[in-house]
């Protein structure tokens, strides 16, 4: 019974907003350091999977404004490579971050916690939202990159690579997913949670108006001049 009111002591210890215990607390029962260091070690696969997402996110939208200024079918054909590239990234960072993310809810917390019950649901919108727009449309933006002829970008290519829904998509998915940050470091209890996760996926939703309002590069008179004149590629 000893252990028991070790354990005790420690979670006595330990500030329920915080996620350690307090050095001293070390000293306590071995069973508790190595709950705790096996919680920490999540927190960080979660943190560097967060880590992770936040890249991906980050270069698809960096590709997508390349792709937007492309002036050729090969800068399409580069950007719209490395997104490619990046999409089996998607996929194992929302695991981590989900295995990690239970695992430390059924360890610390439970399923009666707000901000913990809206993130995971929030992380399955993105998830589903992620494989059914920005990893199809990416897809099909590579695809048609390939298949165009060398020189100008094509409208057929330019209309993909401008499509609103993919820009809203991706923009709306690096919001909400600052909105999660915010739920995890902040812990909101319910109404706040979801205040927080509307207010991120709006910001989102307002942050693609200016790039849907604004024509790209590819299509304005001095974009399409510049196609134009392109040289046919070797
Ligand atoms: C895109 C989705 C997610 C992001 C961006 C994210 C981000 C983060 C970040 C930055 C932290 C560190 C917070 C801190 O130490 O103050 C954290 C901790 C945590 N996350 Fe997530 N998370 C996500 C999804 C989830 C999900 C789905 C769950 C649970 C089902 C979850 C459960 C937790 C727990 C339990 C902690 C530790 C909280 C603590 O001990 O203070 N996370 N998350």
């Amino acid at each position: 019974m000893g252990g028991e009111g070790q354990q005790d002591a420690c979670m006595i210890s330990v500030d329920p907003t915080s996620t350690y215990c307090s050095p001293d607390s070390r000293r306590y029962s071995k069973g508790t350091f190595a709950q705790m260091t096996l919680y920490t070690f999540a927190l960080f696969i979660h943190v560097v999977a967060v880590l992770g997402l936040f890249m991906a996110i980050t270069i698809e939208i960096a590709a997508l404004w390349r792709m937007r200024a492309a002036t050729s079918v090969a800068m399409v054909r580069e950007w719209s490579a490395l997104v490619a590239r990046t999409a089996p990234v998607y996929p194992l960072v929302s695991l981590l971050i989900l295995l990690t993310g239970v695992y430390m809810v059924a360890q610390r917390w439970n399923w009666q916690t707000a901000w913990a019950d809206i993130a995971l649901v929030a992380l399955i919108a993105l998830v589903a939202l992620g494989a059914a727009v920005n990893a199809r449309r990416g897809q099909g933006i590579h695809s048609a990159a390939q298949e165009a002829p060398d020189g100008g970008v094509p409208g057929s290519l330019t209309r993909r690579i401008n499509d609103p829904m993919l820009w809203t998509s991706v923009q709306t998915m690096m919001f909400a997913t600052l909105g999660i940050v915010y739920l995890m470091t902040v812990k909101p209890e319910v109404v706040g949670s979801l205040v927080a996760m509307a207010v991120a996926t709006g910001l989102g939703l307002a942050s693609v108006q200016p790039v849907l309002r604004r024509p790209p590069a590819g299509r304005s008179a001095a974009g399409s001049a510049r196609n134009r004149a392109l040289p046919p590629e070797a």
